[in-house]
């Protein structure tokens, strides 16, 4: 499942000690094994080869360029939401055809770029948008492929800040509007109305909520068809749910199995956009233990890295399996591993039971590859992570550490002030 594993009680990532590349680099450093990633992709494709989707893995998840190309290289395109990745789609040179471009909010930058890209497809998300696109491609003088993301009001079970897919989210269009807009698309000149897509929540664990809101755009499809109407694509998004702890998703093949026939049925051309199920495993956050305190009612284990480095645990008090990079024999203890962020909320782990750990100690944040780096900030002025590729042997720094400098980069200091 992933390439993190111990030998001789050393934590490895692929043929590479992992507390090597923690004293070479220094930590906190996100450490990514591109054999587990590209596994990921492959087991995907390979449950789906019947229908040969196109896989555009969602950017949102982990940026990286290096990691964009390691994908595009096996033939995935990209999911994106906004202009600067599709800057980054562009820089890992993309092939525009496998773009597909989804948010609710769109600049009309964004837009007439993505439109002059050649992008495949918009995931239009309002009645205003697809207007405004219209309206910019009229003035590019072009006509833009675009598909209409349904709400199909389908409850994800998921973490309620990212389920997308119910009729109180901001996502989407619902199906009576849908149609609607779809019975008047020769209004707009400058659109091929040409797919629908759905994207209903991520890490979603049971394919149930994927089938019911599949069979409802399913049904869609059909009604549409009887009217004369055809599409082209059908875009079924990301969402699929991995092991963080205790959790039991679908495999690949489950989920395929459920909805290649339902798939099929619509005789559109498939495309889905995962993120987390590819990189999410692929990942960890290596961080180092700088102290050990005790209070009155708590252990704290301090470590070097903190919500700026993964914010999933301090905003969707997400588990994250955290471990020791040496592994050794001893009595568990309760412990929160918290940052160095002035904040009560900066922790990675709250009441989590833990083989004893002393100062100097490193420590692997398991499953971080999605959703770590990419939400990374520089809150407290901290400078963002190094981040590491492995394959085999080999270590590659994909990203720098960032320095002093970096974080003042763009600041602008006035200096002329007076005493008042
Ligand atoms: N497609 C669309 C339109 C999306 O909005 C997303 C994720 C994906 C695909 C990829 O979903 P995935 O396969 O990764 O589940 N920050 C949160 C996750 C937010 C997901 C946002 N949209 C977290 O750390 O759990």
């Amino acid at each position: 499942m992933h390439e993190f594993k111990y030998r001789n009680n050393q934590l490895y990532c692929e043929n590479v000690l992992v507390g090597k590349l923690a004293k070479t680099f220094g930590t906190p450093l996100y450490v990514y094994s591109y054999h587990t990633l590209i596994d990921h992709y492959l087991k995907l494709k390979s449950a789906f080869s019947e229908i040969n989707p196109l896989i555009c893995y969602s950017v949102k998840a982990n940026s990286n360029l290096s990691i964009l190309k390691a994908l595009i290289a096996q033939g995935a395109g990209l999911d994106i939401v906004s202009g600067g990745e599709l800057f980054r789609a562009q820089k890992a040179a993309c092939p525009p055809q496998r773009i597909v471009y989804a948010s609710v909010g769109k600049t009309d930058k964004e837009i007439s770029s993505a439109i002059a890209r050649g992008i495949l497809f918009f995931n239009v998300e309002s009645l205003a948008e697809l207007k405004n696109i219209n309206r910019i491609a009229k003035g590019l003088n072009k006509i833009t492929r675009v598909a209409i993301r349904i709400n199909p009001d389908v409850e994800a079970k998921t973490h309620k800040y990212i389920s997308t897919g119910k009729i109180t989210n901001k996502f989407g269009i619902d199906l009576a509007s849908a149609y609607k807009i779809l019975l008047l698309r020769v209004k707009f000149k400058h659109l091929n109305i040409c797919g629908l897509h759905i994207h209903i929540g991520s890490q979603i664990t049971q394919s149930a909520p994927f089938v019911e809101a599949i069979k409802k755009v399913a049904d869609f499809i059909q009604r549409l068809k009887n009217n004369g109407l055809a599409l082209e694509y059908l875009n079924i998004g990301g969402g699929l749910g991995i092991i963080y702890d205790r959790e039991d998703p679908q495999t690949a093949e489950i989920y395929a199995n459920e909805i290649i026939p339902l798939l099929k049925k619509t005789g559109l051309k498939i495309i889905m956009e995962p993120g987390r199920f590819i990189l999410g495993n692929a990942g960890i956050l290596v961080v180092k233990v700088l102290y050990i305190k005790h209070t009155p009612k708590k252990k704290f284990i301090i470590v070097d890295g903190g919500m700026n480095d993964l914010i999933r645990p301090a905003l969707y008090n997400a588990y994250h399996q955290i471990v020791p990079l040496s592994r050794r024999v001893g009595e568990l203890e309760k412990v929160d591993v918290v940052g160095p962020i002035c904040e009560s909320g900066d922790f990675l782990a709250k009441e989590r039971l833990m083989a004893k750990v002393k100062e100097g100690d490193y420590l692997a944040v398991m499953s971080a590859g999605a959703y770590g780096f990419s939400m990374s900030s520089n809150y407290n002025s901290r400078l963002r992570a190094a981040e590491v590729m492995v394959a085999k042997n080999k270590a590659l720094v994909i990203r720098k550490r960032e320095s002093a400098q970096d974080l003042v980069r763009n600041e602008v200091m006035v200096n002329n002030f007076t005493k008042r």
